[in-house]
């Protein structure tokens, strides 16, 4: 770093340390068992690859409109009508769910306003909603990770702009059930506030059909993505539907911002959407099981619903400690302190091979084991 350059009193809201650390520890080993990883580890469809590719040659490398290629749009309001009944709302193609998150509280959220999330959380929310200036207000879903109506409400201020769900939840895995869903959403709705619904693990569900927000009340900005189900991380693609006058002022603040998504791949996106995913899923599913099984005997541990990761509690008074113990016999995983305001539990990310994971079970049930457990 040069000394002297100042930074923005902005960048003092923002921390990575806790990450960085495991990192760093990580970079350390040869060739670690690495359950860290918040990605598929399958390919993109090859016919979202060819129809990318295809639009490259043919000359689709220009800015598209800012909310995006009229293409993509239409086909996720297709989808949407299809799992809705109806959809006529309008959609903003977004820079993956991010560009949709920050976007979103840009749009709708005052320096000074309050934020419930959700705690375990996905780090992005309580970072962006600081940098705003604005106040992240916990609600702790220990242990269960079910989000309770009666914590949100206590949560509510008249400074609460906003309620963030995120089901499925990364990093737990839990899926918010029908009723919770409609709990949550039903107090948001008696103190009119906005409801983001980061729903990017929606394909990602294995015990029952995946319950929307977006059906059950007006102020919903829903945000999902390709990212994950078509293992599109680096596409950078996802999109956001929700109150015309929010969807107006995230497209244009994306004008000034990310401008739109990448004009090819927003072709090879559509073309991603033909395709069917169900077996991926299936295959999720089963080292769902395979993780959850070879846990629970040494750990506590929820069942997750969805998403691929796993948030078992760590033996000892300290995850931190648990998992630098668990870097240096060399699996990666990640303490739970990174999404979390308690140093509990830490994240399993199983979207690896099943050997890996295997391998990875053996070392985490031998420590806890000598941890006493
Ligand atoms: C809950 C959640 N939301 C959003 C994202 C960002 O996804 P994208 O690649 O679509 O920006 C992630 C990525 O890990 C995530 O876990």
């Amino acid at each position: 770093m040069t000394e002297g350059i100042p930074l923005a009193d902005r960048m003092t809201h923002i921390d990575a340390s806790g990450i960085r650390k495991v990192f760093d520890l990580a970079a350390r080993l040869k060739s670690p068992i690495d359950l860290s990883i918040g990605q598929p580890d399958f390919d993109v469809p090859d016919a979202a690859k060819d129809r990318a590719i295809d639009a490259i040659r043919k000359g689709r490398n220009r800015y598209t409109v800012t909310q995006g290629d009229a293409e993509l749009r239409e086909a996720v309001a297709a989808d949407l009508a299809r799992e809705f009944g109806r959809f006529d709302g309008p959609v903003l193609v977004t820079s993956g769910v991010s560009g949709g998150i920050l976007l979103a509280l840009l749009a709708a959220v005052n320096a000074g306003d309050e934020v419930i999330i959700p705690d375990p959380y996905f780090v992005m929310y309580k970072h962006l909603v600081n940098l705003l200036g604005a106040r992240p207000v916990f609600v702790d879903t220990y242990p269960d990770f079910r989000v309770r109506a009666d914590r949100l409400e206590e949560a509510v201020t008249p400074r609460t702009r906003m309620i963030i769900l995120n089901s499925p939840c990364n990093p737990t895995g839990a899926v918010l059930p029908a009723e919770d869903l409609a709990a949550a959403v039903a107090v948001a709705r008696r103190h009119n506030l906005l409801l983001m619904s980061d729903e990017c693990y929606n394909a990602f569900t294995y015990d029952s059909p995946f319950a929307s927000a977006w059906p059950l009340y007006d102020r919903v900005i829903l945000l999902r993505g390709f990212s994950k189900t078509y293992a599109m991380t680096g596409w950078r693609l996802g999109y956001a539907v929700g109150p015309a006058e929010i969807i107006q002022a995230m497209t244009t603040l994306q004008q000034y911002t990310f401008v739109c998504g990448p004009a090819p791949l927003q072709a090879g996106a559509v073309a991603a959407m033909e395709t069917d995913p169900a077996q991926r899923i299936a295959d999720f599913r089963a080292r769902r099981d395979l993780v959850y099984e070879g846990l629970r005997g040494r750990f506590r541990v929820e069942k997750p619903g969805g998403a691929f990761y796993i948030f078992p509690q760590a033996p000892g008074a300290s995850a931190t400690a648990f998992v630098s113990r668990a870097i240096e016999a060399g699996v990666l995983v990640i303490p739970g302190g990174v999404f979390s305001e308690r140093d509990t539990h830490f994240r399993i990310a199983y979207a690896a091979g099943r050997e890996t994971i295997e391998r990875g079970l053996e070392v985490l049930n031998r420590l806890a084991r000598e941890a006493g457990a």
